[in-house]
């Protein structure tokens, strides 16, 4: 088997390459990302393997079908980016369902304690020999209320991490699983109750149709004064304006963020050198009280491995047997 694997970036190529040479099967890494001018580089292949920002609408579908490449294998859990219902029937759609929630978790909670203890100002003052406390008074996390939004894999996991901390932990699924409430430290609650009880949000859904735009100008009005909101799942969840507005208005605390709605042109890559063309993105990472981080979260060796495993494996079951479990199907 022959995979196309696109948006190739150094820290993919040594479990990939591991996993590929126990399966038989040959990877060619393209350091581009796949979208309608870059597809014709799937030619001859039986399968591409892709990332969050590859473009894979219905245009690069039908080009990748037409070569006779049989899967799109996503090295993600999410799939907002595949064009699912024009691929179903035609071309298989894998991914990657799991691969280290404790991955994502863990950095969602290092992004929080980093912004309400201060610690990305205090880092640049030492090493400025400035050992003044003057301003990096933060807040002790026990006692206080987190709004999980989405308590599936990561959810479950960051919501076991705040209770390590004796936080009080607000849910809000839409398929909210009773047994975590069982447990005694979770309570399911209306999105605006959370919205309106916690101090911290922590946005652990998929982007999908309903949750576009979750926060947006009207669910921060919602919120309560200084509210720490942290996003680690995906960009679009949050309307970057409106969060925008509301950091300057005061209404928000403190934003952490792994994921833009816009990051697709600018985030993997170094843009040191350029002028960056977005404005909110620009101004959100000029404000003291915001931290932006690259689509990192899932960034951990054992994150890695776990990708490289299962995407080969979905490969070589699906092309063994014809089917594999980790198929992504449309669901009108
Ligand atoms: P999961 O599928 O295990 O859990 C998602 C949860 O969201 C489920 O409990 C589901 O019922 C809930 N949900 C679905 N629609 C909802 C709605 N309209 N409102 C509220 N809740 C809703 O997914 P997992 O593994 O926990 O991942 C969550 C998200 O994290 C992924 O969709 C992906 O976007 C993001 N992610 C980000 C990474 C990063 O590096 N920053 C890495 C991996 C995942």
């Amino acid at each position: 088997m022959k995979i196309a694997f696109f948006d190739a970036k150094k820290y993919d190529t040594p479990a990939f390459n591991e996993y590929a040479e126990m399966g038989g099967v040959t990877v060619k890494y393209f350091e581009t990302r796949l979208n309608e001018d870059t597809v014709e580089l799937a030619h001859g292949f039986d399968a591409v393997c892709v990332f969050v920002n590859d473009t894979v609408n219905a245009a690069v579908i039908d080009r990748l079908i037409s070569f006779g490449v049989k899967a799109i294998a996503l090295r993600c859990a999410g799939f907002n980016n595949v064009d699912v219902k024009h691929a179903e029937g035609k071309i298989a759609v894998l991914r990657v369902p799991a691969y280290s929630p404790y991955a994502v978790a863990e950095h969602t909670m290092a992004l929080l304690l980093t912004s309400i203890r201060r610690i990305h100002k205090a880092y640049i003052r030492s090493r400025d020999f400035n050992f003044s406390l003057a301003g990096l008074t933060g807040f002790d996390l026990h006692g206080k209320t987190v709004g999980i939004i989405g308590t599936g894999r990561i959810g479950r996991v960051f919501a076991h991490i705040c209770e390590g901390f004796g936080m009080h932990i607000l849910a809000y699924d839409r398929y909210p699983d009773m047994s975590l409430e069982k447990s005694g430290s979770v309570r399911y609650v209306p999105l605006d109750t959370l919205l309106a009880e916690s101090e911290i949000i922590s946005l652990h859904c998929p982007l999908t149709e309903d949750t576009y735009h979750i926060i947006d100008e009207a669910a921060l009005a919602k919120c309560r004064t200084g509210v720490v909101l942290l996003n680690t799942s995906r960009g679009a969840l949050v309307d970057a304006e409106a969060l925008l507005s509301a950091i300057k208005a005061r209404r928000v605390g403190a934003a952490c963020l792994d994921v833009y709605e816009e990051e697709g042109d600018l985030f993997f890559e170094d843009n040191s050198g350029h002028i960056l063309e977005d404005d909110t993105l620009a101004r959100l990472i000029s404000m003291p009280n915001v931290i932006v981080t690259s689509h990192q979260a899932f960034l951990t060796k054992e994150a890695l491995e776990n990708i490289a495993e299962t995407t080969i494996g979905n490969l070589l079951t699906l092309f063994d047997t014809g089917k594999c479990e980790n198929e992504v199907h449309y669901n009108a």
